[in-house]
């Protein structure tokens, strides 16, 4: 499904009103019948329920309007406008107005003087429908509005949140200085991506998403870059096998891997290809540490490279080069250490590698932009946020509060696939477009996870997958075997980064079958 942003909702919504000749109050009236869905069946245990609704002066509180319209009819209904009634005009207005000829309870709480009155309202309702702001906050939230957004995450109450939860920046999923805390969101047309980035992912509750009567005409107008990945979405692009394929058919893929102390993490990218349905992998690995690997993989094919204490010599460059040649795809950088001759190694591998390459963990840390610019193939890059923010020269903080466009800015200026990791990872492209991820669990942060990942995306890299779709399926699969072991385990923790692998190929099934 296609993510929207604040700025590109407001687009298609004008395209669909202005366009197509749908009165935007019959959208409004749409999202409202949506809302009272979602209310109702929340509260389908208690008929008497009281619920109050607080709408700010923009269109999100004239859902709430629209919506306390039809939840008088089963239930006990207060209206709190923020805004005076003079501040609420346009469609909200009108909605505003049927209310009042109904009788409705309505309250204007509009400053400091009326939170005693809206704590009591609110304090004695089973459910609070949150329509103070939508997509069109801005900045900061300040005053009485950050007092009532307290107010209610202080009671403790059941919250609904029309379209996105107040004070959610609906691009980024950054808090405006305070944000309403929901138990369910209902967001319209199509997902925000700071329904998906943390914090916003958090505080989003449940999400549904409603169809509100856009015509998909509207959308495809609109200039879309975003998706939401989901099953739906990757199911088509999973690689076909064929019945009489072979190991050749079935992707050659080698992992450049290991030093000292750091031989798990090659021997976990080469069980997660095997287990992601590679038909070869093979280990370049330091020559002194090869046996390890013998035992650990020992249906990968070795590789054994110089060494010097247990660093791949950089004099190994062309030899590897040469190896690539016959390869589907490269990994580059599990374990590889952070030595000066791992730097020109990785340099000297990237900037001519013939095939493409997923570049990951210490090879990220040695990486020079500049010959990542010029390389030759396609590349894949995996950073966690920490590696992201070394790569770019940036802190990790900014990178976290912008992570969409902080991935596409990269992505556009390295033509290289970025893998944005952490909750909600970003995948971006370099024309722009950008994928999040919607599956995962937090069992996943463990050590050696990203080596898993890794082997996942050079594995469908392997199997012809295009580097985006690589990337998308990798991604996706990795999340979803921690969703399957979280469901497994007693306490939703405890599992190390090697039981991931053999939890593959039942994932990939499940999405076929
Ligand atoms: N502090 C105080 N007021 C603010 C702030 C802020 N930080 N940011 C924005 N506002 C005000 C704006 O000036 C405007 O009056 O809040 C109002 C914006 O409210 P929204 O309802 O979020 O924006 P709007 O564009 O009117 O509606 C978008 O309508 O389609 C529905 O629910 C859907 O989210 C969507 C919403």
């Amino acid at each position: 499904m296609k993510l929207a942003t604040p700025a590109q909702m407001k687009e298609i919504d004008e395209i669909a009103i202005k366009k197509f000749g749908i009165p935007g109050i019959i959208l409004m009236e749409n999202a409202a019948l949506n809302v009272v869905k979602a209310a109702a069946g929340m509260l389908r245990e208690c008929g008497s329920a009281k619920i109050t609704l607080i709408a700010g002066k923009g269109n999100n509180g004239g859902d709430a309007f629209a919506a306390a319209r039809h939840l008088m009819k089963k239930f006990d209904v207060t209206v709190i406008s923020l805004a005076e009634r003079d501040k609420v005009s346009g469609d909200a207005g009108v909605f505003l107005n049927i209310l009042e000829k109904l009788n409705a309870d309505i309250r204007y709480c509009t400053n400091s003087h009326s939170a005693g009155e809206l704590k009591e309202i609110i304090n004695g309702s089973d459910l609070i429908i949150d329509g103070i702001f939508g997509t069109g906050i801005r900045g900061e939230i300040k005053g009485f509005y950050a007092d009532v957004i307290s107010i209610i995450n202080e009671s403790g109450k059941r919250v609904l949140s029309i379209d996105i939860p107040s004070g959610i920046d609906g691009e980024t999923g950054q808090i405006c200085s305070i944000a309403v805390k929901a138990e369910k969101t209902v967001t319209f047309s199509l997902p925000k991506p700071g329904l998906y980035q943390y914090p916003g992912r958090e505080y989003s509750g449940d999400i549904v998403i409603a169809d509100i009567g856009i015509p998909p005409q509207a959308i495809e107008q609109a200039a879309i870059a975003g998706e939401l990945l989901d099953e739906d979405f990757l199911l088509r692009y999973i690689p076909e096998r064929p019945a009489d394929g072979h190991k050749g058919t079935f992707g050659k893929v080698m992992i450049i891997t290991g030093s000292k102390g750091m031989t798990g993490a090659g021997t976990l990218a080469a069980l997660s290809a095997f287990k992601t349905g590679t038909g070869l992998v093979y280990l370049a690995v330091p020559q002194s540490l090869s046996p390890i690997y013998g035992t650990t993989v020992p249906e990968a094919v070795l590789i054994p490279l110089k060494d010097n204490d247990g660093i791949i010599s950089d004099t190994e460059t062309d030899f590897l080069l040469n190896r690539a040649a016959g390869m589907d795809t490269v990994v580059i950088g599990p374990g590889l250490s952070a030595a000066p001759e791992i730097q020109r190694l990785v340099n000297g591998f990237v900037a001519d590698c013939p095939v493409p390459v997923v570049i990951d963990a210490d090879a990220l840390n040695v990486l020079d932009i500049e010959v990542l610019k010029k390389r030759k193939a396609p590349a894949i890059l995996t950073p966690h946020p920490g590696e992201f923010s070394r790569l770019c020269g940036l802190s990790t903080e900014s990178v976290q509060k912008d992570r969409c466009r902080k991935a596409i800015e990269l992505s556009k200026n390295t033509g290289a696939v970025v893998v944005l990791k952490g909750a909600g990872t970003v995948i971006a492209c370099p024309d722009g477009k950008y994928y999040i991820n919607t599956s995962g669990h937090n069992c996943l942060a463990v050590a050696g996870s990203g080596d898993v990942l890794a082997g996942m995306i050079g594995s469908f890299a392997g199997m012809r997958v295009t580097p985006e779709m690589a990337a998308c399926l990798g991604v996706f699969i990795h999340g979803r075997c921690g969703e399957v072991l979280a469901g497994k385990s007693y306490g939703q923790a405890g599992y190390r980064a090697g039981e991931i692998p053999p939890v593959i190929p039942y994932v990939i099934g499940n999405m076929l079958w």
